[in-house]
């Protein structure tokens, strides 16, 4: 596990920009795994701000994102297919259909995520999958417990999750309660993934996922055992770091 820490967010934002980009053009049809989240957002406006410059070009890059809530349609405001479309997808020169995330709505849970996993590996695979934490350690919608050795699956949300996240809703109690996520074996199939934490809240769960444990009780630990893993922080996100 490599680990590289910037001041702040927004040194944090470029240096995982930077590394993404380098890759795009090493590797034009790159196959990216997104996050959605606060965390990656400085990361999108770099990558923006590269392809309006005319530094970069998304048009042969496929991406699969980790993560959608179940129940709720695409163009729902809360989800994270109308999130990755505002924030990163429509301005930016990506194929539409180049864009995967999974179903709010699919006709049948479990085919729909054994087919995101076909997806996947039609497309031989994840290169690099971008990666947020949760205060728990989650990764995707992979919470504390969750098996190491899961593929895409539905998982129930859990309460401080859910929490967490009804801020975005109203009323709060419109927060769904299951989401489709990537399992953390879908995470470790990744060839490269990169973790991007910033702010002092994440650093105790940053410092489990590094030094702690590797246990299922804290799921970003397992990335310990993946051969090319980096850590984007911040200084405030490292701090608990030896
Ligand atoms: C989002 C996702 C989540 C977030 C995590 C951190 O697709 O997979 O695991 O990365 O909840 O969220 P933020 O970045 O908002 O602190």
């Amino acid at each position: 596990m490599k680990i590289l820490i910037e001041r702040d967010y927004d040194a944090m934002s470029k240096r995982a920009a930077t590394l993404v980009a380098e890759q795009i053009r090493l590797q034009p049809d790159l196959v990216l795994g997104l996050a959605t989240g606060s965390t990656p957002l400085g990361m999108y406006r770099n990558l923006i701000e590269l392809v309006r410059r005319g530094d970069l070009s998304f048009a042969a890059v496929t991406t699969f994102n980790l993560d959608e809530y179940l129940g709720l349609a695409p163009d729902h405001p809360q989800s994270y297919r109308t999130f990755m479309e505002e924030k990163l997808f429509r301005h930016i020169d990506i194929i539409p259909v180049n864009t995967r995330i999974p179903q709010g709505l699919p006709d049948d849970i479990a085919r729909h995520c054994d087919d995101y996993e076909r997806q996947i590996a039609k497309h031989d695979g994840i290169d690099i999958q971008v990666l947020g934490i949760g205060r728990n350690g989650h990764i995707g919608f992979n919470e504390p417990g969750e098996e190491f050795g899961k593929l895409t699956h539905c998982v129930t949300l859990s309460d401080s999750t859910r929490q967490a996240n009804a801020r975005f809703f109203s009323p709060p109690e419109e927060v769904p309660t299951h989401a489709i996520t990537m399992g953390l074996k879908s995470i470790m199939n990744a060839r490269r993934v990169l973790l991007l934490a910033s702010g002092a809240d994440k650093s105790e769960a940053v410092r489990r996922a590094v030094c702690g444990d590797v246990t299922e009780d804290h799921p970003a630990s397992v990335l310990q055992l993946h051969p090319n893993c980096v850590f984007v922080l911040d200084d405030a996100a490292a701090a608990k770091l030896p």
